[in-house]
Formats: structure tokens, sequence, C-alpha cells
């Protein structure tokens, strides 16, 4: 199985959620991608989902003249087709759509009504063929992972993914600590909160403000070096803006200081009970 992390993996990867949808944004996008693939972000996550296979299918012509070991490709998969024969077609499809014949890493999006036992089965045969290299799971909770790590082949999931940034810090109080102790990995989606449109206003935050200020950064850039401050968690930021991207890149150098982040936290609190998983 690949190891999603390790000390040669840049801790930034690339998102693509709604890219592919615009033909006038286009060349634009798949100019972001191969940027971001040249200057280092070799993890690009996708989906079925997304724009039902256009994500996917912007992400092949991006890559396609780019050698294949040089990228680590994520996909996902519904729910709905997480059982046979329809997950086999939906990885057929993907690797189709992206001009591969493996994916580096395939998700289960959420939790399913199908058997995780069959899922998690299904999985590692495909693991074993070779068109996998690895699987993982999305959106999991805690009684998620308890469950999976329970099922026969659960332990061999490589990462879950799920939504983790500055102003949502619900998985610190349980989900993120579990994770660590069994050393699964954390794929942080929406990390810079979407860009901040969900009505969330970090960006007007005077002590982030200050602080990137400090660093010569942007506040997102501030927020995407927050979220990978612990060397178990990528963050998959979405940009279609070659700016941006190098922006996100030049995150990774970002070290925010003890007490950058003791000022953080009065900011922006750690949970101190359960709270819902956030999800988008
Ligand atoms: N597993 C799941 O259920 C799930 C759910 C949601 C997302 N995801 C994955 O996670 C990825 C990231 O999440 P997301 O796309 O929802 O949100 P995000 O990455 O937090 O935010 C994306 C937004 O931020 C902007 N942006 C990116 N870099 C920026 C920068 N340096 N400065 C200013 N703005 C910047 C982008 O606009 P520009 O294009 O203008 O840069 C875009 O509008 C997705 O693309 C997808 O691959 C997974």
């Amino acid at each position: 199985m690949v190891q999603l992390l390790n000390k040669d993996r840049f801790p930034i990867g690339m998102g693509t959620w709604h890219m592919g949808d615009t033909s006038a944004k286009r060349k634009q996008e798949i100019e972001a991608i191969r940027h971001g693939v040249d200057i280092g972000m070799e993890i690009i996550d996708t989906a079925e989902m997304y724009g039902e296979g256009n994500s996917e299918r912007l992400v092949g012509e991006a890559i396609k003249n780019i050698s294949r070991e040089d990228i680590f490709l994520i996909s996902k998969f519904y729910p709905h087709h997480a059982k046979e024969p329809d997950l086999g077609r939906s990885l057929q499809q993907s690797l189709r759509r992206l001009g591969t014949d493996y994916l580096d890493m395939y998700l289960l999006h959420w939790r399913s009504n199908y058997p995780l036992e069959q899922t998690i089965d299904t999985l590692e045969k495909y693991v074993e063929q070779g068109v996998i290299r690895s699987w993982g799971v999305s959106n999991f909770d805690v009684a998620d992972i308890q469950e999976m790590w329970n099922i026969k082949g659960g332990q061999h999931c490589a990462a879950n993914q799920v939504l983790y940034n500055i102003s949502s810090r619900g998985i610190e109080y349980d989900l993120l600590p579990m994770q660590k102790r069994q050393s699964l990995p954390t794929i942080a989606y929406a990390p810079i909160a979407q860009g901040d449109t969900r009505g969330d206003s970090i960006v007007e935050n005077q002590v982030i403000q200050a602080i990137a200020k400090q660093h010569h950064v942007t506040v997102f850039q501030i927020m995407l070096a927050w979220t990978i401050r612990h060397d178990d968690i990528l963050a998959i930021p979405q940009s279609s803006d070659t700016k941006h991207i190098q922006e996100n890149m030049e995150a990774a150098t970002i070290q925010l200081s003890n007490e950058e982040l003791t000022l953080l936290d009065a900011e922006f609190p750690a949970p101190t009970s359960k709270m819902p998983l956030d999800i988008i």
C-alpha cells in the first residue's frame, strides 16, 4: 500500500471540485493544475461526483503529458456505487476520464447504506489487482472509523478525508486524536473555508490579519499553514488561479510560532465537547 504522507511528500495537494464545469474557464484551470504539479503539488483530489465526471476529465487533460509517477491521483466513488458491479464500473469510468490505468487512492465519498464489509472486500480486491494503490474513506466520524477498524481489511484504510479548517475544528475533540493513535492520515478538505465564502468572515479577523501581515502573506496562506501545522495532515485547497496555486504552495513554508498559535486559538477556539462532523 502506498503511504499518503511521508517525509518526501508535499503536505498540500490540489482540490478540483467545481473545476471543468465551465468551458470559458477550462484553459485557466488546466494551467493552474499544471502549474501546481510543476511546483511540487503532486497530489490531485477529484471525484466522480464533481460535475458528474467533468473534474476528472479536466484533470485527465491537465496531466496527459506529465509522467504518471510524478502525480498522486485521488478519486472518490458515490456511496450508492459502493458495491459490485457498480463499484467496478465507477472505477473504470474514473480511470478512463483521468486517462490512467490506476489510482493512487480511491475513497468512499461518504457512508453508504451498503455493508462496509462488502465495500472493503471489493476495494482490497482492486488493490491486489493493482488498479488502485490504496483506498480510504471520507466524511467518516469516530464511530464509523471504529466500525471500519474492526472489519477484516479495515486497517488498510489509508486516509480519512474530512472538512477541517481554522473555523471548523470539531474533529480535534476526538476524531483527530483517534486517527493519530491509529496512524491514519487526515486529508483536510475546504482548508481555507471555501475562500471564506461561507460567511465566517475569517478574513476580517484582526488577529489573523496581523499574523498574515507579520509574515508578509495572505490570510488564506495563514489558514493553510495552520491546517497543516501537524505533520499527519494533508490539505487540498482548490484553486483555478495560478497565482493562488503559487501562494498555496508557499504556505507550506510558513512556520507559525507557539505564540501565534495561542493567539489564533483565542479567536478560533478548539472544541471542548463532541461536535457533529462538519460536512459540505
Ligand atoms: N470529501 C468531501 O466530501 C469533500 C467536500 C468538499 C471538498 N472536497 C475536496 O476538497 C477540495 C477543497 O475544498 P473546497 O474546494 O470546497 O474549498 P477550499 O479549497 O477551502 O476553497 C476553495 C476556494 O478558495 C479560493 N482560493 C484558493 N486558494 C486561494 C488563495 N491562495 N487565496 C484566495 N482564495 C483562494 C478558490 O478560488 P480561486 O479558484 O479563485 O483561487 C476557491 O473559491 C475540493 O476542491 C475537493 O477536491 C472534498
